[in-house]
């Protein structure tokens, strides 16, 4: 690239010319545009390719998704993690109807003020939608920022992150109409090529102005966060089947892991397990204990133990799910799994 471009200039080029342009979210709809980047705050690319057609279908309008239950919301969701996203999209909806009149807000301001909308998000919704100036700034963003401009804060730190949004500001495009092109470049270089490990720099449209590369210190910035401490959490599940094969599911509490979704009945220690059972005529000869499995959350490593039992005492109550059905449900992924592999 030229020297004397700016940096707005070098990637609103490098965009057009070798950016990603056939995202199914790369409309002007803006439920659309706000739904996928709602996946997309903590999911792969490749993942949300794979729900987000399903749950525009089954939701086309903000209409939809906000006279939807609950339930069903969740059972689109089932599988993508991080529930409270589907539990704030679908409060947002209704927020969209009952206080703006059925359409998405233009203003990163008022965007803000819909659940589970931040400040990226919003900018990233005002943005592509609406061709406002405003800038995004997530965790490629904050890479590509450090590297090029040989910023060298705490990421953790609320004062250095401020900088950033300072900067990120600054490096805005002049014009309304380049803003689409440009914020995906911040996303398309930050995923593409300026990755956390093994960037790609020769093809690099700030190469040649990139701080980080002058100085030689791609491998340290940004610099690493504090590693997360992963706590292990021990859970017992108790798979109860009826007669007919049917498995006995409930609606897990609004808080906590996976909540809302539905689960077998879930408990961390064994009496309190048994003592459910024993309400279903089940004593711990007839419980079977089954490999235990993991399964890794962002803080928390759980280990779960299943316990099979077959129902004999004649319970009618509760919510007794064929395996032919299991899809209606949001249930978590390990749980449906353990269900459909064994
Ligand atoms: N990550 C967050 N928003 C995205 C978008 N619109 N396209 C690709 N990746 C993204």
């Amino acid at each position: 690239m030229s020297a004397h471009l700016s940096f707005s200039e070098r990637l609103i080029r490098w965009q057009r010319r070798h950016g990603r342009h056939h995202l199914p979210w790369q409309v002007t709809n803006p439920y659309a545009v706000w739904l996928s980047e709602i996946m997309l705050q903590q999911t792969q690319v490749v993942t949300v390719l794979d729900y987000y057609p399903r749950f525009l279908q089954r939701f086309p309008t903000v209409q939809d998704l906000a006279a939807a239950q609950q339930d069903d919301v969740l059972a689109l969701w089932a599988g993508l993690g991080y529930y409270s996203r589907a539990r704030n999209l679908h409060k947002a909806a209704q927020q969209v109807v009952n206080e703006f009149g059925g359409q998405l807000p233009c203003e990163r301001s008022q965007l803000e003020t819909l659940c589970g909308v931040g400040r990226s998000t919003a900018a990233a919704i005002a943005a592509f939608a609406f061709k406002r100036r405003e800038t995004i700034l997530d965790g490629n963003v904050k890479r590509v920022l450090c590297r090029v401009f040989a910023q060298d804060g705490n990421p953790q730190d609320k004062k250095f992150e401020n900088s950033l949004w300072h900067l990120a500001e600054n490096l805005l495009p002049s014009e309304n109409h380049d803003m689409p092109a440009y914020i995906q470049g911040l996303m398309d270089l930050g995923a593409t090529v300026c990755k956390r490990s093994k960037p790609l720099c020769h093809e690099c449209p700030m190469e040649d102005i990139c701080e980080a590369k002058r100085q030689n210190r791609i491998d340290e910035l940004p610099r690493k966060k504090a590693a997360v401490e992963v706590q292990t959490l021990a859970l017992y599940w108790l798979v109860i089947r009826n007669t007919d094969g049917a498995v006995l599911l409930e609606k897990r509490p609004a808080k906590g892991i996976w909540g809302g979704l539905y689960c077998v009945p879930c408990f961390e220690n064994l009496t309190d397990l048994y003592a459910y059972a024993a309400q279903f005529g089940i004593h711990s000869d007839g419980l079977e204990e089954q490999t235990a499995l993991t399964h890794r959350l962002t803080h928390r490593l759980l280990l779960i133990t299943p316990f099979t039992a077959q129902q004999t005492a004649d319970v009618s109550d509760g919510l007794w799910v064929n395996a032919s059905n299991l899809a209606d449900y949001g249930l978590p992924k390990p749980l449906l799994k353990y269900l459909t592999t064994r």
